[in-house]
Formats: structure tokens, sequence, C-alpha cells
């Protein structure tokens, strides 16, 4: 037994864990957006505001226990209160401050958060809105689709900016959660149910996104962006995705099987396991926010999916270089 940890090892190393683990924090709240108190819609402002004044009052509150528990052990030694109240004012004081005024409190947070900020962030109807996005959850990547048109594309959301935006979430198979930091609280995606949420997004940016249900192996890498475009920039982008592929040679894509899991819309692929690919190098990314959508980074993904996004469903196929060249032509020109 050489590789035998001592105690002393595995605190080394659950000390790296943890600083690991406050980085990966420190990194997911600053660098890749995501932030939940920088509100990008009128939903998110009105949960901002509610988790700051809850933030707030919970402080004041703490700071009154502590220092009431400061002043019960600086007089430990002395009887009664610090000023003499009688056996009234102190029932009065109990009732007041220790019954009445929290339940006020609560009943006040409770009203606001589940009567106004909940029913204000929900979709409640589809007439309030003016489009509708329909997301799917897969293990481990988000299909998107616009209902009425031909779109369809993965892992992005593009909407338009100042628009009331209808989305209908549910999933393929295990649960999963739908969150948008900037722009909306969660919706959970539950087999056999569809949830919905709106999204109001008041500028023009990218908003990420993160599956916020354990789901497996790759729950971490279930990213999703929402792009937020000026009207006219959404009406061009749906109108290009909406368009079957462009012609081009797909003969070594569908001799690799590559078609039993994907669609190319006007080709023979016809999958439903993984992404429609009729317009991949419209995408931003590739394998659900993993990796950038470059040339390389493609070439990357399609020989080696195991090694990017180990247990992803997408297999580790060999094939001669030829072949991966011809592919990874044919998937560069899916404009
Ligand atoms: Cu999907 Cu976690």
């Amino acid at each position: 037994m050489t590789n035998r940890e001592t105690p002393n090892d595995r605190g080394r190393r659950a000390l790296a864990l943890c600083g690991a683990g406050a980085f990966a924090l420190l990194v997911a709240g600053c660098g890749g957006n995501q932030n939940a108190v920088a509100p990008a819609s009128p939903q998110e402002h009105s949960i901002t505001t509610l988790f700051w004044v809850m933030l707030g009052g919970a402080t004041v509150g703490f700071a009154l226990v502590v220092a009431l528990l400061w002043l019960g052990y600086a007089r430990r030694a002395r009887p009664g209160l610090p000023r003499e109240v009688g056996e009234r004012g102190a029932t009065r004081l109990v009732v007041g401050l220790g019954i009445a005024l929290p339940v006020a409190l609560l009943v006040a947070l409770f009203i606001w958060s589940d009567v106004f900020v909940i029913t204000s962030t929900a979709a409640p109807n589809k007439s309030s809105t003016s489009l509708a996005v329909n997301v799917v959850g897969h293990d481990w990547w988000w299909e998107v689709r616009y209902p009425g048109t031909a779109a369809v594309t993965a892992n992005e959301i593009h909407i338009p900016v100042r628009t009331r935006v209808y989305l209908s979430g549910t999933t393929a198979d295990v649960i999963h959660s739908f969150w948008i930091p900037e722009l909306n609280r969660k919706i959970d995606l539950i087999p056999g149910q569809t949830g919905h949420i709106v999204l109001d997004a008041d500028r023009v940016g990218v908003f990420r996104g993160q599956c916020s249900e354990f789901c497996g192996l790759q729950h971490a890498h279930m990213a999703v962006a929402v792009v937020v475009q000026s009207k006219p920039a959404f009406r061009r982008w749906l109108a290009a995705n909406a368009a079957p592929a462009r012609p081009g040679n797909a003969s070594a894509f569908l001799a690799a099987g590559c078609g039993d899991c994907h669609q190319i819309r006007g080709t023979a692929a016809r999958g439903d396991v993984g992404p429609d690919l009729t317009h991949l190098q419209l995408r931003r990314t590739l394998a659900a926010l993993t990796l950038a959508n470059t040339p390389a980074n493609l070439d990357r993904w399609i020989r080696h999916p195991q090694a990017a996004k180990p247990g992803s469903r997408m297999p580790d196929v060999r094939l001669g270089d030829a072949r991966w060249a011809a592919i990874d032509a044919y998937l560069r020109s899916l404009h």
C-alpha cells in the first residue's frame, strides 16, 4: 500500500476542493454574468428588490437578536430588565416584539412575494405576450422552437428586446430547471408537465443561464444563452433559422450515421436525439456553451465528444481523417 491517504492528505485535499469551489463561485458570480441582482427585465427588478428588502429585514432582525443576547449576557448578574417596566410591561414586550412584530413582517413579506412578485413574474396567459418560444430540456442540452415557424435551434434563445415572450418549458427525459438569473426566476421542467414564464428583456445583450436542477453527469455543462436583439435583427435571425439548410455535400455526414440523431432540414438527416444542425453556424457555441463555435473546436467536438463532455449521448466515432475533414467542411457550410 504505497498510495494510502493519510488524514493530513485528506485535509489538504478537502481544503483544495473548498478553494476550487470558492473560486468557481467567484467566477460564476463575476465572469459569466448570471448575476441575479443585476436585473435586465421588469420581472427580475421586482425579484431583486424583494431580495434586498428581505436581506435588509433579516439583517436588522439578526442584529436585534444579537443585541438582546448581548444585553442578557452583560446583565447576567442583575435581576430584571434594564428599566423597571413591571410584569404587564414585560408581557407587552414579549407579545409585541416577540410575536406581533415578526408575524406582521412575515405576513407582509409573504403577501408581497407570493401574491405580487410571483404573479408578476409568471406568464399567466398568452394574450399578454407577443411571441411564444418552446424550450425542451434534454440530457444535456436545450431544444428551442418558435411555434408557427420552422425555426429550431439549440442552447441559444433569441428574443427581441422589450417584448413580452411567453416561454413554455418541458423535458424530454429527467427533471431540469430553466433559469436565466438576469431575466426571471427559475421554472422546473418536469416530465409530462409544461411550465411557463415570461421573458421581457429591457436591454440588448447576451444573458447566460444554467440548468439548476441536478440532472446527471453533465448537469454543469447544461448552459443556455438568451440573446436579446433589436426587433429588426431578431426578425432577420428568425427568418434565417426558419429556412431549410443550404445545399451542400451531406454524403460523408449521412454515411457516418450522424443523421440518425441529428436533423438537417432539407436533407435525409431526420434524427431527433441530438440538436437540429440546419443552421449550426448561426450559433455561438457547441455542446450547450461548453465550447465556442470555432472550426478547431467543432473538429475537436465531433471527433471526441466524450473527451469534451464525458457521458454525453454523442459517441466517439472512429473515422479516417479524410471523412472527418469532409464532415467538418459540410458542418461549417451550415449557415
Ligand atoms: Cu439539466 Cu441539470
